[in-house]
């Protein structure tokens, strides 16, 4: 494909946008997603900043409408209902909890970095918004250093969807833990609207199920909570996307004039978090099952954001630099070396275009360009062969999951594309 094809991509993306704006916030794609999740959110809204700013502003304030009166912002909001979806707010139970029907569980924290790239572009006409939304912002940042930070500064989930990354093989012996007794039986909605081989299995969803029966037995409170969990992984995701968003936050903060001294002093608690998942045997930033104190063992992509969160790393270069060479499509969710590689398989194997928008970003920001160069280019060429997808396959490039993908058309046209210009 010419750079002139490439080109015309633009347009298809931003009709992506445009499909799946519901007015006020965006589904991920409709049908599989067609409620408002956290993090796809914060990159729709990088994508409508590259043609229209207003309506980024809107995305962002629709999210930290439904914030929780705890600083949480959920995972999904269910501003309408949608029989298509499970698990629907009924099974959440959160009603009377936040101010719009929510998940109670919430999602990586990236949305400050995405304001903070909305506010450099707007900064005229981007104050207004940006005063009402820096509280909002630390509050929520407080709540995952209050109730998501364990005793080294790690960000730990609760939930596999609290991190993203459903099924990513990180969580395999925290999940192999669970006893999912009393779940009953329940009806998926995700395989009625793509292949189940690409989706997690039904031991992974009864567990799913089970952990929000727990939380919603507990009305979601964080402190009863906290007494006794079932489920904690101290993780790389959380960890170094939180640590990127505080320092962002408190750039803008001091953009406005006003103290960042506490917001400082939780970058360097993350800090400290994110040296001590470095498993000192690989070298490699690994996840940690907090129940057993031991690394998972896996290299994912999210072991290769420690530059998004401005943490320079040789070893991890290292692997990087092997990994671009070796896959056809980088960056695979998990290294396909792996006994559990399964190139198809949600966060088991496949590529995942905002992985790489956010890997590539920090490598940038750490004078990495040559790999930064590399990674944009191999992911323009992914998406363009073979389109908006929800994630690919890393050997074949074929699409997966969902398809026309809000954050993969907003990856597409804050980064990938060659109208993005070169970082
Ligand atoms: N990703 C989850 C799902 O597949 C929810 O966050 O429904």
């Amino acid at each position: 494909m010419n750079i002139k094809d490439k080109l015309s991509l633009d347009k298809v993306a931003k009709s992506i946008l445009r499909t799946n704006d519901r007015g006020s916030y965006t589904v991920p794609t409709a049908g599989l997603y067609p409620y408002q999740w956290n993090w796809d959110s914060a990159f729709a809204a990088l994508g409508f900043a590259t043609f229209d700013l207003d309506r980024a502003w809107i995305e962002i304030e629709t999210l930290f409408s439904a914030q929780w009166p705890n600083g949480m912002v959920p995972h999904i909001i269910f501003h309408k209902d949608d029989p298509g979806y499970y698990p629907g707010p009924e099974v959440w139970g959160t009603h009377g909890i936040g101010p719009i029907s929510s998940s109670g569980i919430s999602q990586p924290a990236i949305a400050a970095t995405m304001i903070r790239s909305i506010w450099e572009q707007d900064k005229d006409r981007g104050e207004m918004h940006l005063r009402t939304l820096l509280p909002k912002i630390k509050a929520w940042h407080k709540w995952f250093m209050d109730w998501r930070t364990d005793e080294n500064g790690a960000v730990f989930l609760t939930h596999p969807w609290e991190a993203g990354r459903d099924n990513s093989p990180d969580w395999d012996t925290a999940m192999a833990m669970i006893d999912p007794v009393g779940v009953g039986e329940y009806t998926r909605r995700d395989i009625g609207h793509v292949d189940a081989a690409m989706r997690p299995t039904k031991a992974d969803y009864d567990r799913y199920i089970w952990l929000v029966d727990q939380g919603r037995k507990l009305r979601w409170n964080e402190e009863e909570m906290a007494r006794e969990r079932t489920f904690m992984v101290a993780d790389p995701t959380l960890t170094f996307i939180l640590l990127r968003a505080n320092r962002d936050l408190a750039r803008m903060s001091e953009d406005l004039g006003e103290d960042r001294t506490e917001i400082d002093a939780w970058s360097k608690t993350l800090e400290a978090g994110a040296a001590q998942l470095r498993n000192p045997k690989t070298g490699i930033f690994e996840a940690i099952n907090l129940q057993t104190k031991e690394f998972t063992g896996h290299i994912t992509s999210a072991s290769f954001l420690c530059w998004y969160a401005r943490l320079d790393d040789p070893r991890t270069y290292d692997a990087l630099k092997k990994c671009l060479k070796t896959c056809r499509y980088p960056i695979p969710s998990l290294a396909m070396g792996s006994p559990h590689f399964n190139g198809f398989a949600y966060w088991r194997g496949p590529t995942w275009a905002i992985m790489n928008c956010m890997i590539g970003m920090g490598l940038a920001d750490m004078g990495h360009f040559e790999a930064a160069k590399k990674l944009r280019h191999l992911t323009r060429d992914l998406i363009a062969e073979y389109g908006f997808a929800e994630y690919f396959h890393p050997l074949t490039g074929a699409p997966a999951g969902g398809g026309t993908f809000t954050w993969t058309a907003a990856v597409w046209l804050a980064w990938a594309s060659p109208s993005a210009g070169e970082q």
